[in-house]
């Protein structure tokens, strides 16, 4: 059993990765700020593993509280997923993005280096590949050109980490590039959660379906996809968060860099998402078609042979698993976690 530090544990990809890492028998750590998530998601965790993960608030930015958790614990690797994460908020705020992602992860990086704890797992994004090159994206592809400061700090946090892993042969760091996250756990105890209007499609339609929102935007019909509308590769949540199991143990028994793409390979347009949604909730959704949002490519997907190969790890959750089980948990949260407060 290894002892494994999470950053954004608490958050909608953090928190599924912890109860994969709880299921395969590994002990957790959650350190969060709980700037985009909330701590009821501890409590969801215990309830569906039967394990509570040990949390705590933590700004990640702060080296005495990071090196009070590396001090008070045995940890044998970090997954690092905090950081902000709205890519057109980051363009209003560039400041609070460079410094908070950036800052954060050279403070892990030195506490790391203090402690000898040397086996690192990057929550990085599809977005680093630009929009030069062609899907499907293959990890030995040049990263292209960002068009957000979200973007460009998760390709700066990849240098990061690569020119860290040079300097030192002892660490291994594994950079994950995630394509389209959506779903929740089968339990519908934790899914995702984004405060305010949701930026993302799925947390959108949910929002609709619920009754939150009155109807969704399409942004856009007049791609040169098959049916006008843009085309991307969703992945269930619980897929991705058994890629990153696979990802920090075999960052514990190897040395360096490696790269993998976390995608099914199979994109899905804007409309084939509503479609798959409706038929598996039941639930009608009422859409309009938008203005083309900036800086959205018509299609990106993954060629994800290597992560095949190499983490022995396949997507193996249909779109219709997506849709049912992000409908799952909108239904029984309503208000998403805030609907438990008091
Ligand atoms: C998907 C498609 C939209 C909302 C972003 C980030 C990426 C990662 C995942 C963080 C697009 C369309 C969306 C809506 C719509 N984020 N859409 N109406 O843009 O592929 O990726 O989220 O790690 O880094 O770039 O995901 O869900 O925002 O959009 O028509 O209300 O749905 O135009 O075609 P995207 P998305």
């Amino acid at each position: 059993m290894s002892r494994i530090l999470l950053t954004g544990g608490a958050g909608f990809i953090g928190s599924h990765t912890a109860v994969a890492m709880i299921e395969a028998g590994h002990s957790v750590i959650i350190a969060d700020n709980l700037y985009n998530s909330d701590e009821v998601v501890i409590d969801r965790i215990e309830k569906i593993t039967g394990v509570r993960p040990d949390f705590r608030f933590c700004d990640v930015c702060d080296n005495n509280q990071v090196r009070e958790i590396f001090r008070e614990n045995e940890i044998d690797g970090v997954i690092h997923f905090a950081g902000y994460k709205a890519v057109g908020e980051s363009s209003e705020k560039p400041l609070e993005y460079y410094r908070n992602n950036i800052d954060s992860t050279l403070t892990l990086l030195e506490i790391m280096r203090e402690f000898g704890v040397c086996n690192f797992v990057f929550s990085s994004s599809a977005t680093v590949y630009g929009p030069d090159n062609e899907p499907p994206y293959k990890e030995s592809m040049k990263k292209g050109s960002c068009s957000n400061p979200y973007s460009w700090t998760k390709s700066m946090i990849e240098q990061i980490l690569t020119d860290a892993a040079a300097a030192n042969p002892d660490m291994s760091v594994m950079l994950l590039r995630y394509f389209n996250p959506i779903g929740a756990h089968k339990s519908g105890l934790i899914g995702e959660d984004p405060q305010g209007i949701p930026n993302n499609l799925m947390p959108f339609i949910t929002q609709v379906a619920v009754g939150r929102r009155e109807e969704l935007t399409v942004f856009g019909d007049d791609y040169d996809t098959p049916d006008g509308t843009c085309r991307r590769d969703y992945i269930h949540v619980m897929d991705l968060a058994e890629g990153h199991l696979k990802a920090i143990e075999l960052a514990m028994s190897s040395k360096g860099v490696e790269i993998f793409n976390l995608g099914t390979g199979v994109p899905y347009s804007v409309l084939e998402v509503i479609k798959a949604f409706e038929n598996a909730s039941g639930i009608m959704i009422n859409y309009t078609i938008g203005d083309r949002r900036e800086g959205d490519l018509p299609g990106l997907w993954a060629d994800a042979e290597k992560a095949e190969r190499m983490l022995g790890w396949k997507a193996v959750r249909t779109l219709d698993d997506m849709c049912r089980d992000s409908w799952n948990w909108q239904s029984k949260n309503p208000k998403g976690y805030k609907g438990d407060k008091k």
